[in-house]
């Protein structure tokens, strides 16, 4: 952040500088009608190719003195939101980039991750991301092969791909002693996680309650994070913005896992800014009669009460049954539906943005992913769970009023890029902005803080 905040600061300058030069040939030109306004144009135009060629001058000289000689075969990245804004096909190097930060992935046994490939699904469900940000990091330039160097440990351990026989959904009774059996193994093995106590060790948790690793609230709450794992980093699909045993860990809130390639061919039949011929979208479950299980109704009553009210409303286009085209819907929809069900975080809010759908998030208190550099109130819906039976009205006044900023903010490529994991990684999705976000936690690695 502190690099990007710097790149930021220097392309705003650059381009209030742009701006300055504009406002002032503009003013010239209509104060100084005699005035040769040829002349000024080229002066004015001279003037910002010199900038801008300074600019990069500059940056060059800067990244050349900065990073000396360093034998990699791979490229730099050329800095996504730099890449936006200047439209330029200069190659923008940024040694510093992330601060320099390295991350050493642990080469564990294959028992506690690659045997679980065996099964197609491990590495394209909702909770995949534990694989995809494993992958993306052993051929990240953030990688570093040599643990001396290292500022964070990711230790690559895949919990959700027990599917159960009965249901198909993954069993994670085993991921706490799966987990605990690799820290051992680290632990014994390595001088890093005693030398922290495992405070610069990532760790991946994907499902519904984080680090609690039990789908069901109560329980989750009751067995609560692991003790090994407390100490240390844990990038969670779960996230609430009131206390919660669940998050009583320094973590990372990252999106579900979505297949990049699933959401390209969508979008390859229907383009982002195609026409959206429904009005508000949802498909899944929503129970009629929800049942009262230890004390809680599913989606505390949300879908339902959307069911009863809007079930026959011909704006509402509500489905309760699975269908695997419904990427398809999604694409055809001006507002998707983003209720809870047993825990506030959905994978439609990732899938409603990737295909510029705009979410509808109804599931208060939620915490979304990596909210510190996506703006969510702007490519967005917020509607408190007492609201729910006044969506209608909502979603008609955003239609009158914004929807069209909200729609432009959305299709920002740059957003849609945040929320996916690319593979191989690339500059600005969903792998990257983990990495952003453990820079910004670099005093917790024992290397920065030891080492000043
Ligand atoms: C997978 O889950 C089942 C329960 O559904 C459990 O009996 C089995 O031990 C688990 N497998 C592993 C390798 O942990
Ligand atoms: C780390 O600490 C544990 C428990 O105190 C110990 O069993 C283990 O040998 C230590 N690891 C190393 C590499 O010294
Ligand atoms: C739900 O069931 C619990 C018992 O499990 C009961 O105490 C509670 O009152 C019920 N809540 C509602 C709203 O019916
Ligand atoms: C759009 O309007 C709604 C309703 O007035 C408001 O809650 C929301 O913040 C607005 N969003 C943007 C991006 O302007």
């Amino acid at each position: 952040m502190v690099e990007m905040s710097q790149m930021t600061k220097n392309l705003s300058r650059k381009n209030s500088k742009g701006f300055v030069v504009k406002m002032r040939f503009l003013h010239k030109r209509s104060q100084a009608e005699k005035a040769n306004s040829i002349f000024w144009y080229r002066y004015f135009k001279w003037l910002l190719w010199f900038s801008l060629s300074s600019y990069f001058f500059v940056s060059f000289l800067i990244t050349r003195s900065s990073n000396p000689i360093k034998p990699t075969s791979f490229s730099l990245p050329k800095h996504s939101f730099s890449r936006a804004l200047i439209e330029s096909q200069h190659p923008i190097t940024h040694p510093g980039l992330l601060n320099g930060m390295k991350v050493y992935v642990y080469n564990l046994p294959p028992k506690y991750n690659n045997d679980w490939l065996k099964n197609p699904r491990c590495k394209n469900h909702l909770f995949a991301s534990e694989v995809a940000i494993h992958k993306a990091l052993l051929t990240s330039q953030f990688r570093t092969l040599d643990p001396s160097e290292a500022d964070f440990f990711f230790v690559p351990v895949y919990v959700s791909c027990n599917f159960s026989t009965v249901n198909g959904f993954p069993a994670i009774g085993h991921a706490r002693a799966l987990i605990s059996s690799a820290v051992q193994l680290i632990s014994s093995e390595h001088s890093f996680w005693n030398r922290s106590r495992g405070s610069d060790h990532v760790f991946v948790a994907s499902h519904d309650y984080g680090a609690c690793f039990h789908a069901m609230e109560d329980v989750a709450m009751a067995e609560g994070i692991p003790k090994f794992m407390q100490n240390s980093i844990v990038l969670q699909t779960f996230g609430v913005k009131y206390k919660h045993p669940c998050q009583e860990v320094e973590n990372v809130v990252i999106p579900p896992y979505i297949s990049p390639e699933n959401v390209k061919s969508t979008l390859a039949k229907s383009p982002v800014n195609g026409r959206r011929d429904i009005f508000a979208f949802f498909r899944g479950k929503m129970e009629v009669h929800p049942k009262n299980i230890s004390g809680r109704f599913y989606s505390k009553r949300v879908r339902t009460e959307i069911l009863r009210k809007y079930g026959g409303d011909r704006r509402f286009y509500l489905k309760r049954h699975r269908f695997a085209g419904y990427q398809s819907e999604i694409v055809r929809s001006v507002f998707c539906l983003c209720p809870l069900g047993w825990a506030p975080w959905s994978p439609r809010l990732v899938e409603s943005v990737a295909l510029g759908c705009v979410p509808v998030i109804i599931a208060d208190g939620i915490r979304l992913p990596f909210e510190s550099s996506v703006n969510w109130p702007e490519i967005s819906l917020t509607v408190r769970e007492k609201d729910v039976g006044k969506l209608g009205a909502i979603l008609e006044h955003v239609a009158r009023t914004n929807l069209t900023a909200i729609q432009r903010n959305m299709w920002d490529p740059a957003t849609r890029r945040a929320l996916l994991y690319s593979d191989p990684m690339e500059d600005g999705d969903a792998t990257w902005q983990v990495l952003n976000e453990l820079s910004l936690r670099l005093s917790r690695s024992h290397k920065r803080v030891s080492s000043v």
